[in-house]
């Protein structure tokens, strides 16, 4: 194990989120996160990652934490409310009280559902999120949104219920099949074109080094997009304001997830969305050519696409209508003025919106 590297979450109550190796295992950072006063934490984990779970069980108990292992569905699935109803009931029959804590142990899917479990418990108990995925780390597990989803949608129940701690142990991203890695690296390069260009130049200098989790630069990388989501959140916890910029390239990627049926990876549509709103940040004439194909190439460099079909225009038109409506009255897009220059791109011309189109559609 490395010194871990910690960044701060400022807000009520501000908490760290550290990032480094064999974290896992380490119980001095695992108490910690947990703070003083927790008897028992409730280790939440899907069944596929029972091992990665009993290392942070074992971690507790030697810091002398008493670990309740609750397994939970693989992935998407779990963020149901039979799935929480479920975590309640086990919560109660072992008696968890107000200073006891839930241990979110997983990608994204799995820390939203522990975080809200946690956000419900007695009306909120402290979350320790352990992220396993390379997007679990830089994005869902920070920043306290919680939830589950509906048959009507995704991410409709939720609460701002922010960690006592995260541990971002890059071990835990040897397993993570590429494809995975690759959905969160489009996270990182979002960050990197919104707020800090040193991650495109790391990403475009060596793709390959990038995505290595045995490597220095993908802890850099990790450790830079946590360091913007942190202060970004820090400013705007409740997502009123400036947590807009983190939405770059999701208003084009929600369509498409759910033109998919969310059988594409999350990071892949954004990938594509990133393109669009670079593309139609060109014709508003606020982006030139060059970053605009910046783009193109760092998204393709880590194996991501820039393209999608031609044909499903009108269904991500509608798709991106019902989406303006969760924000106002109209359709907004996150777009650039120059590298790390983020701004509001409002009721853009609908000829700009089909032009950027053909431009990203195969
Ligand atoms: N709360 C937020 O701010 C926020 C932000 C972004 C995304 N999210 C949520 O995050 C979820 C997506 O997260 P995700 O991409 O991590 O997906 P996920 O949690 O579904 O994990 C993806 C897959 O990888 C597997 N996996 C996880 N860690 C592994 C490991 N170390 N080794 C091998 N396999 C592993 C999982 O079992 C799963 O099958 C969505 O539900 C999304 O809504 C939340
Ligand atoms: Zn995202």
């Amino acid at each position: 194990m490395s010194e871990p590297t910690r960044i701060t979450v400022r807000g009520e109550s501000s908490y760290d989120v550290l990032v480094g190796t064999g974290l896992t295992e380490d119980s001095a950072s695992l108490a910690r996160s947990v703070g003083p006063g927790a008897a028992k934490v409730a280790v939440v984990h899907p069944r596929s990652l029972r091992d990665i779970a009993e290392k942070v069980a074992a971690g507790f108990t030697a810091a002398g934490t008493q670990p309740h292992l609750m397994s939970v569905p693989d992935g998407e699935v779990a963020k149901d409310i039979s799935v929480a109803a479920d975590l309640w009931g086990q919560l109660g029959r072992a008696a968890f009280t107000r200073t006891d804590a839930v241990v979110g142990v997983g990608g994204g899917a799995t820390t939203d559902l522990a975080g809200f479990v946690a956000a419900t418990w007695l009306r909120g108990v402290a979350v320790v999120q352990v992220p396993t995925t390379l997007l679990g780390m830089v994005d869902a597990a920070v920043g306290g949104k919680t939830g589950i989803n509906t048959a009507e949608g995704k991410n409709l129940v939720g609460a701002f219920h922010p960690p006592s701690g995260v541990v971002c142990d890059l071990d835990l991203l040897q397993s993570l099949p590429t494809d995975e890695l690759a959905s969160g690296m489009a996270e990182v390069v979002k960050v990197g074109f919104i707020a800090d260009p040193r991650i495109l130049d790391l990403v475009e200098s060596d793709p390959l080094d990038a995505m290595d989790p045995r490597g220095p630069v993908l802890r850099e990388l990790v450790e830079r997009a946590v360091r913007v989501k942190a202060e970004v959140v820090s400013e705007d916890l409740a997502d009123r304001g400036r947590r807009e910029i983190l939405n770059y390239g999701h208003t084009l990627g929600h369509a498409i997830e759910r033109v998919e049926g969310y059988t594409w990876r999350h990071g892949a549509a954004v990938a594509v969305g990133m393109v669009y709103a670079a593309e139609l940040a060109r014709l508003a004439g606020r982006l030139d050519d060059a970053t605009v194909e910046r783009h193109r190439h760092v998204v393709r460099s880590v194996g991501l696409p820039t393209t999608y079909s031609a044909g499903h225009w009108p269904d991500l038109l509608e798709a991106m209508q019902v989406d303006k409506k969760a924000r106002g009255s109209v359709l907004r897009f996150v777009v650039l003025d120059g590298l790390a220059q983020p701004g509001v791109l409002e009721a853009p011309d609908p000829s700009w919106l089909t032009a950027a189109y053909e431009r990203v559609s195969a």
